[in-house]
């Protein structure tokens, strides 16, 4: 019978157990150094929620002020734009009226006034005669205060069609405006040796009839202010200036158009004043006129949404320049 070696059950025990025991131990320190960290770790997040929670609430209350301030800025804006619009009703029904009353006037002054002349004409065709030289004279100056009248009333007329006779409006190619309004005035340019020279003109959205007669007008103007003996030199011409580096998005651009002379021109104090109704600086005995065209011209522009302004210097001719946005909304 062999014998075999068995190791001994109890030493193989006794160190199991040994080796278990320090198993335990080293897990025990190791689990402790676990729920030390946990600890802390605990801690550390209790400390970041704490701030957290502390940041949320300052920022709460900073939103809420903040809230509150644009809340009254609002209000406040608000307030400002009902005032602006009743101030804006108001003045649109205070236009109305006297546009109402330009109108009106205008019919109701012409009728008297066709009597005078016609009675006028009837004192003249009976009476000729008898009124001798003094009296044909004073009734020749009276239908010739009458004709002015007439003529005065028609301006008044035109003024107040501007925006009571409303036309839709359509793309109108300046070039060929300026065109027809110079053919008009051909006789007046060949007998004054004017001569006018003539850029390339954008095309526009607008009221056709209104701006032949803006560029009639300001033409007309051109070729009446002329120094004595001079004959007149016009120049009509077109620029586009780029959008302002404002950034504001609305800005889109300019077209410049400018119809300039090289006549008498004017103290630049008046460059206002003169776009009122029967506004003249020079008088009647030199440059006949009514003071309307340009009232009617400022009218025009401004009735299409753009603006006019004269440039001038006594002795150094005028300016004048119509200003529009690049891309005219057309809706
Ligand atoms: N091109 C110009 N050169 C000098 N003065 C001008 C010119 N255009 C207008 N004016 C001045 O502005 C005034 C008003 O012009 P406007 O309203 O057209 O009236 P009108 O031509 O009937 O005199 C004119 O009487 C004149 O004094
Ligand atoms: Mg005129």
């Amino acid at each position: 019978m062999t014998t075999m070696a068995h190791p001994n059950p109890d030493s193989i025990d006794q160190k199991s157990v040994m080796e278990l025991e320090s198993l335990i131990l080293s897990l025990k320190t190791e689990l402790q150094d676990r729920m030390t960290e946990i600890a802390m770790l605990k801690e550390t997040g209790d400390a970041v929620s704490r701030e957290l929670e502390k940041r949320v609430e300052e920022r709460t209350a900073e939103l809420l002020s903040a809230n509150n301030q644009l809340r009254q800025e609002v209000s406040e804006r608000e307030r400002t734009e009902e005032k602006l619009k009743s101030f804006m009703d108001k003045l649109e029904q205070s236009n109305h009226e006297l546009e109402d009353f330009a109108h009106v006037a205008s019919h109701d002054l012409q009728e008297p006034l066709r009597k005078v002349t016609a009675f006028g004409d009837r004192l003249k065709a009976k009476y000729e005669k008898e009124l001798g030289d003094q009296g044909r004279d004073y009734l020749e100056r009276m239908q010739s205060a009458a004709t002015r009248m007439q003529t005065l009333i028609n301006g008044l007329l035109t003024y107040s069609r501007v925006t009571s006779k409303k036309q839709p409006f359509i793309s109108v190619d300046l070039n060929i405006v300026v065109q027809e309004v110079l053919s008009d005035l051909e006789v007046r340019i060949e007998q004054t040796r004017g001569s006018v020279e003539t850029g390339n003109l954008p095309e526009v959205f607008g009221d056709p009839l209104q701006m032949r007669q803006l560029m009639q007008n300001l033409i007309g103007n051109a070729l009446k202010f002329t120094k004595k003996d001079e004959p007149p030199v016009i120049r009509i011409s077109s620029r586009t200036l780029p959008a302002m580096k404002s950034g504001d998005p609305q800005e889109k651009g300019l077209y410049e158009i400018t119809v300039q002379d090289q006549g008498i021109g004017f103290d630049e104090k008046y460059a206002d004043r003169i776009f009122g109704v029967f506004q003249r600086l020079h008088g009647r005995g030199e440059y006949e006129g009514t003071g309307i065209g340009l009232s009617v011209c400022r009218k025009i522009v401004e009735h299409h949404g753009w603006s006019l302004e004269a440039k001038s210097q006594p002795g150094q001719g005028s300016a004048f320049v119509i200003r529009l946005p690049l891309n005219q909304n057309r809706e």
